[in-house]
């Protein structure tokens, strides 16, 4: 047996604690040791807030600081910083978990760290658990089905180019549109100019209590909108194939 600790990369869901599984719950009353992202030192995490109703065992709680840059260089150090902080607890011979929204292997920062840990600490055990994507989620809170039969779904993550977004709504029955954030407007231009603005959702913090708005059929949406729609936005099209 190890004398290594174990580490778990948990996906909690998008924001409401009920959808965490039950193995989540386990997991994280297990560890010695919780880390919970944040994009800078003195915002609330989401993360934090999701999980603390389910810890009946008082774990030590960390947080680890990821900021919202594209500058690679920079993020480098970050991630570097946390691995190592992770395998000092792993190696000392302690459980830990490191929490992700959603799903931890789809698009999130956990993927990093556990790259990280896999190439400067191979003798280390990871352990990744899956978790409820906001995709699905919003799917769900949208009451727009994503898939039946034979239907082809994209997910994309959107770019500054919106229109790379063209060839897929031509080939794809359903698009699943990451990271609209203040690229908004362009992405509304680009389904307009389709004919798709109506078979469009937008949905924005889904799952998060008080906060979750969910807007059928993007004519609707106001200038404040246009200009407001915060980072956890996304938006599902069907493009009408079949
Ligand atoms: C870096 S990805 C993380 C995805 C996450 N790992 C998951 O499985 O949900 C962030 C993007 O996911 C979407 N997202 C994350 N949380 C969301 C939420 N609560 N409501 C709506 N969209 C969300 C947004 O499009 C956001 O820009």
């Amino acid at each position: 047996m190890s004398k290594f600790g174990k580490l778990y990369g948990i996906g909690i869901g998008p924001g409401d604690t009920e959808l965490l599984t039950i193995k989540a719950k386990n997991v994280l009353n297990s560890v010695d040791v919780i880390f919970t992202p944040r994009s800078a030192p003195k915002r609330d995490s989401i993360a934090r807030k999701i999980i603390e109703p389910v810890l009946s065992v008082r774990a030590q709680i960390r947080e680890l600081t990821f900021p919202m840059t594209k500058d690679r260089g920079e993020l480098e150090k970050y991630w570097a910083a946390a691995a190592s902080e992770v395998a000092g607890i792993l190696q000392g011979g302690k459980n830990a978990a490191f929490v992700t929204l959603g799903d931890p292997f789809f698009y999130s920062t956990y993927i990093y760290l556990y790259r990280k840990l896999k190439e400067e600490h191979p003798e280390l055990n990871v352990v990744t658990l899956p978790g409820i994507s906001s995709a699905f989620a919003s799917a769900s809170a949208a009451g727009v089905p994503i898939a039946i039969g034979d239907e082809k779904v994209a997910v994309i993550p959107l770019s500054r180019d919106i229109r790379t977004i063209r060839p897929y709504l031509d080939m794809f029955d359903t698009l699943i549109i990451l990271k609209v954030g203040d690229k908004l407007r362009g992405l509304v231009e680009a389904l307009a100019e389709a004919g798709l603005l109506t078979n469009a959702v937008l949905v924005q913090k889904v799952s998060q209590a008080g906060d979750e708005r969910i807007i059928h059929d993007l004519t609707k949406l106001t200038e404040d909108d246009l200009n407001e729609v915060g980072y956890l936005s996304t938006v599902i099209v069907k493009t009408d194939k079949q």
